[in-house]
C-alpha cells in the first residue's frame, strides 16, 4: 500500500509523559499469555479492581471481548491469530501512550506472536506474564466447555489440543494458577509491577 500521502502528527500531540503526570502513574503493558482456562481473564478482572482501589487507571484488553468487536472477522488459524495480536498490539500501544496501565489477556500461543506484540509496544514497556496451568487442569476446569468440543472435533485448531502453545522462555512474571489462589496470583503481579507504575 502507498502511504506517501500520510502525514502523522505524533510530534505535535501532548506526550505520554504529560498524561502520566496528569494521572500520577507510569504506564506499561502487562501481557498475559496462557492456555484457555488458565485464569488470565479472572486475574485481569481482580487485578484491575486492586489497581483501581489504589488509584491507578487501567484498561483490560481481553481476547473474547475484542473478538466480538474489532476482531470479529478473525478466526483461529495462525494467520488470523497473528493479525488478532497485531491489532491488539497497536491498540495496547495507544492506551500505553495515553498513560494507562494496559492489561492484555490473550492466549497469544506462539513465541513469534508475542514477539510481534512486544516489537509493536516496545521492549521497555512490555511485561510478559505467563499464566501457567497444565493443560490437564485447564481441560478439567473447562469453564466454557470448549475443551470438550475440541476433543469431540467440533472446534478445530484449539490451543493445546490440535494447535500449539509455546510457553514463554523467559517471562517477566509467572503465576502458577493450579498451585495458588487467584488472590495470591493478583497480589504477586501487583507487587511485581508496583515499583514500575508509581507516579
Ligand atoms: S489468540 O490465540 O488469538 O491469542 P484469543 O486470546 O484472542 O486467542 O482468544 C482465545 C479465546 O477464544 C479462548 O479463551 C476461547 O474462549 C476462545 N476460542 C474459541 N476457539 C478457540 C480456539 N480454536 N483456540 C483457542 N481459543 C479459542
Amino acid at each position: 500500500m502507498n502511504n506517501n500521502h500520510i502525514h502523522p502528527i505524533f510530534d505535535r500531540l501532548l506526550q505520554r509523559s504529560d498524561k502520566e503526570q496528569l494521572l500520577q502513574q507510569k504506564a506499561l503493558v502487562l501481557w498475559m499469555t496462557g492456555l484457555s482456562g488458565s485464569g488470565k481473564s479472572t486475574i485481569a478482572q481482580a487485578l484491575e479492581r486492586q489497581l483501581y482501589a489504589q488509584g491507578y487507571l487501567t484498561q483490560v484488553l481481553d481476547g473474547d471481548n475484542l473478538r466480538t468487536g474489532i476482531n470479529a472477522n478473525l478466526g483461529f488459524s495462525e494467520a488470523d491469530r497473528t493479525e488478532n495480536i497485531r491489532r491488539i498490539g497497536e491498540i495496547a500501544k495507544l492506551f500505553l501512550h495515553c498513560g494507562i496501565i494496559t492489561i492484555c489477556t490473550f492466549v497469544s500461543p506462539t513465541i513469534a506472536i508475542r514477539e510481534q506484540a512486544k516489537s509493536i509496544i516496545g521492549n521497555d514497556d512490555f511485561i510478559e506474564v505467563y499464566v501457567n496451568a497444565p493443560l490437564e487442569v485447564c481441560e478439567a476446569r473447562d469453564v466454557k466447555g470448549l475443551y470438550k468440543k475440541a476433543r469431540a472435533g467440533i472446534i478445530k485448531d484449539f490451543t493445546g489440543i490440535d494447535s500449539p502453545f509455546e510457553p514463554p522462555a523467559a517471562p517477566d512474571i509467572v503465576v502458577k494458577t493450579a498451585e495458588m489462589s487467584i488472590e495470591a496470583a493478583v497480589m504477586a503481579i501487583y507487587e511485581a509491577i508496583l515499583p514500575r507504575i508509581k507516579g
